[in-house]
This record gives structure tokens, sequence and C-alpha cells, in this order.
């Protein structure tokens, strides 16, 4: 660190004298990274139902039903890693959902699991490290990691491995490109909602253990699923139980649809604890007070019932679309194992319109309904899929098909 020059490097008033003024640089090379394009296309939507538009949004990766915050008087600053209450009540829901003992002196409270990855990134890799996601998959990991100068390893999957790394796609990757520093997995993933059951996501452990990669995993969409009567991992497989060097993100944004209050946490390997605590509070301070105060009645036994009476209504969304299939006549689609997304090549409609980015255009523009092109998910295969939101719930869902279909075969 260069320390340069005495107290009147700048003068009193704060001001430079502008004759003197040199060209400063302009933006960073690192923030040379896309924009995020549900973004504009929410932009989009509110300017056609400010010009009147019935626009019925398949976009928002959100709940509507949100959880009331009732009376909260936290408002300072805690410690940079969450209150102890917190820590403590996320370390018991691991226990209640997955019957597994997580340190409460692991758990780090964020803002947002963005937040959380920021600092996990921050933490566990150096500029230049290469770690590996999948494409299509959720950008903000790709863009965050390019931001902070770590090489992102774009695993190319389809349908045949449910749009999911597989550990010879990952040798396939380190014989291409080197060695891995790191690995992220979501399940269920986003944009395309699959999961990886136990012995998957065992595999990839492994995988990681022997290559010495560290594993990510992005569980925010757990307890957005569909099980079957009987699965012994209804709530998805946390990699907490798998991998004790693995950093596990999780947020309050998704199955407690907390997303404005900017809430997440991390379960961190006892090496990543203290640096991960210097970076949050540099960079954070503190996670949100308030939001932690209210996350407090997050893991009550009628929360839980509360928000899987809010899955149960995902769950028959879901159903409306997987039943409307035949009628769209799209391409091939993505298992619909969890989270509130479907993506769906668009098959014969491609060919119609050219790209995903032409058809959802056409489709708002005639249909007053919004979906999303795959482009934001994967840049070089994305421009053939969309993705549907079904968080919109059940009557959006079916006056939404009702319109595309009717629009289709106009
Ligand atoms: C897979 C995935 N991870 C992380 C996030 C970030 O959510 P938040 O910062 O609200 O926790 C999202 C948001 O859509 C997501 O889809």
């Amino acid at each position: 660190m260069a320390r340069i020059g005495g107290p009147f490097l700048t003068p009193p008033s704060g001001r430079l004298p502008d004759p003197g003024r040199r060209a400063v640089p302009g933006a960073s090379q690192r923030s040379n990274i896309p924009a995020f394009q549900v973004m504009r296309i929410t932009d989009e939507i509110a300017r056609r139902r400010a010009a009147g538009h019935d626009v019925v949004s398949l976009c928002a990766g959100e709940p509507s039903a949100r959880p009331a915050p009732g009376t909260i008087t936290a408002a300072g600053y805690t410690g940079p890693l969450g209150t102890t209450p917190l820590r403590e009540a996320i370390a018991r829901h691991y226990r209640t959902w997955y019957d597994t003992e997580v340190d409460p002196g692991h758990i780090a409270v964020t803002t947002g699991s963005s937040g959380a990855f920021q600092l996990a990134f921050l933490a566990a890799f150096d500029p230049g490290d290469r770690v590996a996601l999948a494409s299509p998959g959720y950008p903000a990991y790709r863009n965050i990691l390019t931001a902070l100068g770590v090489q992102v390893i774009e695993i190319a999957t389809g349908i045949d491995t449910r749009y999911q790394p597989t550990p010879e796609l990952l040798d396939r990757a380190v014989e291409a490109h080197g060695p891995l520093a790191g690995l992220i997995i979501a399940s269920p993933a986003n944009p395309t909602g699959t999961m990886l059951g136990r012995a998957e996501l065992t595999a990839l452990v492994e995988w990681c253990r022997a290559h010495g990669t560290r594993f990510v995993s992005d569980e925010i969409y757990h307890g957005i699923t569909f099980p079957n009567p009987g699965d012994a991992d209804p709530r998805g497989v946390t990699v907490a139980q798998l991998d004790p060097e693995a950093i596990v993100i999780n947020s309050f944004s998704k199955y407690w649809g907390m997303t404005g209050w900017r809430l997440g946490w991390a379960v961190l390997p006892e090496s990543l604890v203290a640096p991960f605590e210097a970076l949050a509070s540099n960079f954070a301070l503190s996670p949100p007070a308030p939001a932690q105060e209210l996350a407090l009645t997050a893991f009550t036994d009628d929360t839980y019932a509360e928000r899987d009476a809010i899955v149960a209504g995902f769950a028959r969304a879901r159903a409306l679309i997987l039943d409307a299939v035949p009628q769209l006549g799209w391409g091939e689609a993505a298992p619909a194992d969890g989270a509130f997304y479907y993506y769906s090549e668009l098959g014969p409609m491609l060919d119609r319109y050219g790209s995903a980015t032409a058809y959802a255009k056409a489709l708002l523009e005639g249909a007053d309904v919004a979906v999303v092109p795959g482009v934001d998910f994967d840049p070089i295969a994305g421009d053939q899929a969309v993705r549907l939101s079904y968080a919109a719930g059940e009557s959006a869902v079916a006056e939404a098909l009702e319109r595309i279909i009717r629009f289709q075969t106009r």
C-alpha cells in the first residue's frame, strides 16, 4: 500500500481547481460485464403497464406472497457475520430440514445470497484462478467472478445431464483449460429448475475432493421442490452434509419470499471463517439489522407451514404448464424438478421468429405476455430457449398460457 503526499495534497475545500485537472481514467476493465436482461424486460413491462396494457409477466424470479414485517426495532449495525440468535436459528434449520449439525460459528449472514457470493468468491479465489459452472446458469456467478478477475470455465450442459455438470464433463474441462480452483453448482438451478440427487452430488463432491477444487453450492431454491411421497431428501440435498470444505450459500429471498429484505447466508469451512469475516467487516460492515430481526421468525412451524402452502401453489402453476406442453408445441425442455422455472427450447417457434429474443419481443407486443429469452443464462445457445417463471401463481400462469397458445395459432 502506498502513501503519498502530506495533508495539503487535497485543498481544504476538497475540490481541485479545474485548470489543473487531468482526464480521469474511464470505467474499470473489471466493470465491463453484461447487465441482467431480465431487469431490462422488467422496465419494458412497467412502460407497457403505464401505457394501459394488461401485461402478464412470467419473468420475475420472486414469489409475490411476502411475510408481513410486524414491529421491528433493530436498526443499528450488528456483528459482521450477523446476530448470534439468527446464526443459531439457521443452524437449527439445518437440523430440522436435513438432520445435520452445522456450527453457528461457521454461518455468515449476508446481504442476500448475492452478498454471500461476492464475499465467498473473494475469500476463496484469487485473480487468474479457474472456476467452473454450468451453462445455462445464473448469470451473476459468471459476472461477479469476471469482475473479480477469476477465469470462468463454462461447462456446456444439455438435457442428457439434466443441464448439470458431471465428473466426466469436469475431466474434459480440466483437460482443455487446466486445474479448477472452484466449482459452482445450483440444485434446483436457475434457469432450468433441474436438481441433482444425493448420488450425483456426492460424485461431484468426490471429484472436487480428488482434484483440490472448492465446491460452492447454491441452495437458494431448497424447499421449492416437488417431491414424491417417501422421497428421502424432500427439501433438496445440502452439501453441508457431504463436504466440510464446501461453501454452502442460501437466502431468505425465495422459499421465504423476502427478496427486498436482502438477506442470505453462507455456511463456511473452518479455514474461510476468519477471511470471510475480515472481508465482510470491510465490504458490508454488517448485514441489515431489520431484516435479521424479521428472519428470526422464519424457522417456526407456522412459518414453514405458511411457506409450504405457497410452494403448493407453485406446484399447481407448474402442473398447468406441464399439462400445456403439447399445445405450446415448443422443443425439448429441462425437467422442472424444483425452483419455479420452466426452461424450454422453442423448437418450431425458433424457425418462425429466428431467436428467443425476437420471439419474446413479439409475444410481449402481440399478446402482452412477458417471458425471458435464455441469452442471459447462456450467451451461446440460450437464444433458442425461453424461461417461464411460475412464481407469478396459478391464475397468472393460466392466463399467460391461454394467451401464448392463442398468439401462436394466429
Ligand atoms: C440461483 C440464484 N442464486 C442467487 C440469486 C440471488 O438472490 P438473492 O441475492 O436475493 O439472495 C438468485 C436470484 O434470482 C438466483 O436465481
